[in-house]
């Protein structure tokens, strides 16, 4: 009895030791929808959503951050995920929001996936950005990130920026700061637009489709109370250089290899779309 009582004990100190040293979703983060078709999984380090007819499924973190470094890596839905849309994405939610938002939209099988990329800022979007990718989004895990400081919003892959918004507050452009958001994400059916603009539907036979979640971490500073504390979520030592951080050449270089190479559509070049003229912050770039 004693000795069974000790082991439990050491046991759930052991658990609460790995929890606290890994990135642990169900300490992060929280279900929100899909009736059990998201799951945490591995001891807290894996994370899937699903989606059959019946329904999608979805997350969000538990904190609310005000300016970070936040990496996620995903593995997409693979073979035929055409119609299938995985959201991830900051929000503030409510009306006047800002929002950082990375949209996977699938394709048929060996079709490149479509990355959209898109920033509100104060309830105005319209900023579209689109890419394919240099890899199997579906093959493996990869890393996609937000630097979100004072200064820009970089979007990531793998460590290769291939967006930058810059804070260009000073030439009117609205710039996401004052609200807090949260990490979102979501596994849904958006055959109606999502696959050559709803041309190609959903291939329920090969469902349910799901996407996986691993290796969270945020060099963040959390929002709670009205008060700001910026700390990293997997090492001890804070590490505040994304704050100030800015991208160097060999980056902007990089950022150039994406856009020339991998961008399939920029709102910026889309004359059509903005007849009384292009928004200010393309005239800026
Ligand atoms: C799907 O594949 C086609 C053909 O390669 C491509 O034009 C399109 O951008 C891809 N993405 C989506 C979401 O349809």
């Amino acid at each position: 009895m004693a000795y069974s009582r000790v082991a439990f004990l050491l046991f759930l100190i052991s658990t609460v030791a790995i929890a606290s040293a890994a990135n642990n979703f169900y300490q992060d983060f929280q279900i929100t929808w899909g009736d059990g078709r998201a799951k945490i999984l591995n001891n807290d380090q894996l994370l899937t959503l699903s989606l059959d007819k019946a329904s999608g499924s979805g997350f969000q973190s538990k904190n609310q951050y005000l300016f970070g470094k936040i990496d996620m890596q995903l593995k997409l839905v693979s073979g035929n995920s055409a119609g299938t849309v995985t959201a991830y994405y900051l929000s503030s939610k409510g009306g006047a929001w800002d929002e950082i938002d990375f949209e996977f939209l699938g394709n048929l099988s060996g079709q490149p996936y479509t990355l959209h990329t898109n920033v509100f800022s104060q309830g105005k979007g319209n900023r579209e950005q689109q890419f394919h990718l240099w890899f199997d989004p579906t093959a493996d895990f990869h890393t996609y990130s937000i630097l979100w400081n004072p200064q820009q919003i970089v979007f990531y892959v793998d460590g290769t920026p291939i967006r930058e918004f810059k804070n260009m507050e000073s030439n009117g452009v609205p710039f996401p700061k004052n609200q807090p958001m949260r990490i979102y994400s979501s596994l849904w059916n958006a055959d109606d637009w999502a696959t050559r603009g709803g041309l190609v539907k959903t291939d329920w036979s090969k469902a349910p489709f799901t996407a996986s979640y691993r290796n969270f971490n945020a060099n963040a500073c959390t929002w709670s109370s009205g008060k700001s504390s910026c700390s990293s979520s997997t090492q001890s030592n804070t590490n505040n250089a994304w704050f100030s951080e800015e991208l160097d050449s060999s980056s902007h270089e990089r950022l150039k290899w994406v856009q020339k190479n991998y961008m399939i559509y920029n709102y910026c070049t889309d004359i059509k779309r903005f007849p009384q003229g292009l928004p200010q912050e393309c005239k800026m770039a």
